[in-house]
C-alpha cells in the first residue's frame, strides 16, 4: 500500500498510458493506487503460428529424447503448443517423451493448462514469474539439476523472454526458443489509436511499455495513422518507461529513448518506482527535441554487406571505376548545422561523444542531410588520451586542453599500455548502433588520430603552432620519443581493429599536424610508427591515411601505408596523385573556406579539383581539412550534388 508521501511524490493525477494487454486490469489498479489516471489500451492479439520451424525442430528433438527441460510461460501458449505438436507428431509419443523432461510451469494458468493435458509440471514458478524467478527456481531445484550441456526449450512469450535465454546460456544450457504466436494488432485498434493521439497531443504524463512486442505494434498503429514521426517526437518530449532490459533494447533500436527502467522487471516495481521518480523525470525530459529519429535499418547481414561493397565510396577505396565520384566531408557533422548546435546547447561535447544514441543520431543525420556517400563516426581523436590517465577538456574558444602532461622521459616510462576495447567501449557501442541505423548501402568510416598527431596533443597539452615540446622530445630524447609513439601506436591499432570489429567499413587515420615536420624527421620519428599501426589492421578493410601540409613528402606517407592518401589544398590534386603513385587512391582537397562563400566560386573551384582527378578511379572528393563552423549547409548540399552530377 502506498503511503501518503508516496502519493505526494507519485503521478499527481497525470494521465499514464500503458500498453499492457493481458494484465490491463491489474495495471489500471496499480497506476490508480500511485496517484495516476490510467489509460490502458490493448496492443496485442495472439495469432497462433501454424507450422513454424522452431516448433517442428523442438518436436523432433522431444520425441527423439533429446530435450531435457521445457519452460512453459503461459496457459494459452501451452494449449496451442501441444495442439501443434500433436498435429505433427504422435500424441502418445509426445506425452511419453515429455515424462522424461523436466517441465517448468510459470504461474497458475500454465499449471492449469498442463493439467488439462494430464501433465504435472516438475517445477512451478509463482506469479509474477519474471525470468529472474524462473532461473532461481531452476537453480534451487532440490534435484540438483545442472543445466550444463542440457537442451532447454522455452515456449516463447510476447516480446521475448527478457534475460531468460541469456541466463540459461550462462549456465551452459543449449537453448531453443519456441515461438507459438505472432503478435498482431488487436481487432479493434481504435483505443490504441486514440491513446496515440493523446500522447502526440502531449496529454500523457508517462507511457509504459511492459513487453517488447508492444513497441512494434504501437509504432505500426501510428504508421497506419501517418503519425509515426509525430509519435517519436512526443516520446522524446515525455516520459517513456520500460519494464526491463529486452524491452528497453527494442525501444532504443526503434529510436525511442528510455527514461525509466525499474530495478526488477515487474509491473509493481515499474509503477511504484516510476511514480516516485515521476516529478524529476517529467521535469528533465520535457522539451527535448531529437536531432534525428533512429530507425533499425539492418537487413540481412550478407546482402547489406554486398550492397555496401558495391557503393561508389568502397569502389573508390579499391580503385574500381564507379558511376559517380564519391564525396564526403571531414567533420560533416558539427557546429555548422543548427540541429547540432541545438543539441550542444543541452549536452557537453564529451558527454555527447560518450552517449551512443546521440552519436548515432548526429552521424546518421549528417549523412542524410548532406547526401554524402559515407558516414563518419561521431567522436573525436582526443578521446584516447583519457584512458592514458590524462585529463581532457574542451573549453570554449581555447580548443581542447589536455592535462597531466608527460614532460619527462620517466613520465613516459610510467605511462600505461591501454586497452581501448574496454576503456573506449562506448565508441564501439556507438559504431554498432550507427551501423544498424545507417542506410545499409552507406559505408561507415571509423577513425583515430595518427600516433604523431596524438603525441603532439599529449605533449603540448592542446593545439599548437610551433610544436616546441613535441620536437624537443623527439630531437633530444629519441628513446623516450619512440617509447611514447610505441605505446600510442599499439593503442591506436587495437582501437581501430575494435571499431572494424564493431562494424566500421573503412578506417581513417588523421595525422593533422604531421606537416610541421621536415621530411627526414617524419621518416625517422613518425613513419615507422604509423606504418606499424596500418600493418596491424585487419586485412581487407580499406585505410585512408590523411595529413595536412605533407605535400613535400607524400611518397613517405604512402610508404607508411594506406589504400587512400588524404591530401590538403596546399598541393594541387593532380601533382599530389602523381607523387603518391596511381596505385593508391586519393582523397581531397578543396579548401574548406570555399564552403563559407558564394556558391558559384565554390563550384568553380570544385570543378578544378574534379578536372585534376582526370576521371581516374580511386578518387574520393573531400575537403583539404575539416568543415568550418561558418559553413552554409546549402553550399554543402550544392557541392555534393555538383560532384555527383559532374561529367568530364
Ligand atoms: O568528421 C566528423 O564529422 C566526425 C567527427 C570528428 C570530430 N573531430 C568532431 C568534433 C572528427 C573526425 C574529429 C577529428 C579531429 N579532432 C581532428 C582531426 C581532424 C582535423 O580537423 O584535423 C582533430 C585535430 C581533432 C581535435 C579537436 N577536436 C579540436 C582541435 C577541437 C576543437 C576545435 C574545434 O574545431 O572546435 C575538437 C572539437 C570537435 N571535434 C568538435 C567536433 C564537432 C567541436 C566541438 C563542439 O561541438 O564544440
Amino acid at each position: 500500500m502506498p503511503t501518503q508521501s508516496d502519493l505526494r511524490a507519485g503521478f499527481q493525477g497525470a494521465l499514464i498510458v500503458s500498453f499492457e494487454t493481458r494484465q490491463s486490469a491489474r495495471m489500471e489498479d496499480l497506476i490508480r493506487s500511485f496517484g495516476g489516471q490510467p489509460l490502458c489500451v490493448p496492443t496485442l492479439q495472439e495469432i497462433p503460428l501454424e507450422n513454424n520451424p522452431e516448433m517442428l525442430a523442438f518436436g523432433k528433438r522431444l520425441v527423439q529424447g533429446e530435450a531435457d527441460v521445457l519452460v512453459l510461460m503461459t496457459g494459452v501458449g501451452v494449449r496451442w503448443l501441444f495442439e501443434m505438436l500433436f498435429r505433427h507428431f504422435d500424441r502418445a509419443q509426445v506425452l511419453q517423451a515429455l515424462s522424461r523432461v523436466t517441465t517448468v510451469a510459470r504461474g497458475p494458468k500454465t499449471v492449469f493448462a498442463m493439467r488439462e493435458l494430464g501433465l504435472t509440471p516438475t517445477m512451478t514458478v509463482a506469479e509474477p514469474g519474471t525470468w529472474h524467478e524462473i532461473l532461481e527456481v531452476l537453480d534451487s531445484s532440490s534435484k540438483g539439476l545442472s543445466l550444463e550441456g542440457k537442451v532447454v526449450a522455452i515456449q516463447e512469450e510476447a516480446g521475448g523472454q527478457e534475460g531468460l535465454p541469456e541466463g540459461l546460456k550462462k549456465r551452459g544450457a543449449r537453448v531453443m526458443e519456441v515461438p507459438v504466436y505472432r503478435w498482431a494488432l488487436p481487432l479493434d485498434t481504435q483505443p490504441l489509436k486514440q491513446a496515440i493521439g493523446k500522447i502526440i497531443a502531449g496529454e500523457a504524463g508517462a507511457v509504459f511499455f511492459t513487453n517488447s512486442a508492444q513497441v512494434q505494434n504501437v509504432l505500426r498503429a501510428a504508421a497506419e495513422l501517418g503519425l509515426e514521426e509525430e509519435l517519436h517526437r512526443a516520446f522524446r518530449a515525455g516520459v517513456v518507461a520500460s519494464i526491463g532490459p529486452s524491452c528497453s533494447e527494442k525501444l532504443k533500436a526503434s529510436g525511442i529513448r528510455v527514461d525509466f527502467e525499474p530495478e526488477s522487471p515487474r509491473m509493481e516495481a515499474m509503477v511504484e518506482e516510476c511514480s516516485r521518480a515521476f516529478a524529476e523525470l517529467a521535469k528533465s525530459s520535457r522539451g527535448e527535441v531529437p536531432v534525428y529519429v533512429l530507425q533499425d535499418r539492418a537487413g540481412d547481414l550478407k546482402s547489406d554487406l554486398k550492397l555496401r561493397s558495391e557503393s561508389p565510396f568502397m569502389k573508390a577505396c579499391r580503385r574500381e571505376p564507379s558511376s559517380v565520384t564519391p564525396i564526403w566531408l571531414m567533420r560533416q557533422a558539427g557546429r555548422y548545422m543548427k540541429e547540432y548546435r541545438a543539441l550542444r546547447s543541452r549536452v557537453g561535447f564529451l558527454e555527447l561523444c560518450k552517449n551512443k544514441e546521440l552519436c548515432a543520431e548526429v552521424t546518421v543525420f549528417a549523412q542524410e542531410k548532406t547526401g554524402a556517400d559515407a558516414a563518419i563516426l561521431f567522436s573525436d581523436i582526443l578521446l584516447i588520451v583519457e584512458p592514458f590517465g590524462l585529463g581532457l577538456e574542451y573549453s570554449r574558444g581555447d580548443g581542447p586542453v589536455i592535462s597531466g602532461g608527460l614532460e619527462s622521459p620517466a613520465a613516459i616510462e610510467r605511462m600505461p599500455e591501454i586497452d581501448p576495447v574496454s576503456s573506449l567501449g562506448f565508441v564501439m557501442d556507438a559504431v554498432r548502433l550507427i551501423r544498424r541505423t545507417l542506410k545499409p548501402e552507406i559505408p561507415l568510416i571509423g577513425f583515430s588520430g595518427a600516433p604523431f598527431t596524438l603525441a603532439s596533443y599529449i605533449l603540448e597539452g592542446g593545439s599548437s603552432k610551433i610544436f616546441l615540446r613535441t620536437k624537443r622530445l623527439m630531437m633530444t630524447e629519441p628513446k623516450a620519443w619512440h617509447l611514447l609513439m610505441g605505446k600510442i601506436s599499439r593503442a591506436v591499432a587495437k582501437y581501430l581493429n575494435a571499431q572494424i570489429e564493431a562494424g566500421a567499413d573503412v578506417v581513417q587515420l588523421f595525422d593533422s599536424w604531421a606537416g610541421c615536420l621536415a621530411p627526414e624527421d617524419y621518416r625517422e620519428f613518425v613513419l615507422p610508427h604509423t606504418k606499424s599501426v596500418i600493418d596491424s589492421l585487419k586485412p581487407g578493410v580499406p585505410v585512408v591515411h590523411f595529413a595536412t601540409g605533407t605535400g613535400g613528402y607524400l611518397p613517405l606517407m604512402r610508404e607508411a601505408g594506406g589504400d587512400v592518401i588524404g591530401v590538403d589544398f596546399r598541393v594541387p590534386l593532380d601533382e599530389a596523385w602523381r607523387s603518391i603513385g596511381y596505385d593508391r587512391g586519393i582523397q581531397g582537397n578543396l579548401d574548406p573556406v570555399l564552403l563559407c562563400g558564394p556558391t558559384d566560386v565554390l563550384l568553380r573551384q570544385a570543378a578544378r579539383v574534379m578536372e585534376q582527378a582526370e576521371g581516374r578511379p580511386g578518387f574520393i572528393f573531400n575537403l583539404g581539412h575539416g568543415i568550418l563552423p561558418e559553413t552554409s549547409l546549402a553550399n554543402v548540399q550544392a557541392l555534393v550534388d555538383f560532384v555527383h552530377q559532374y561529367r568530364r
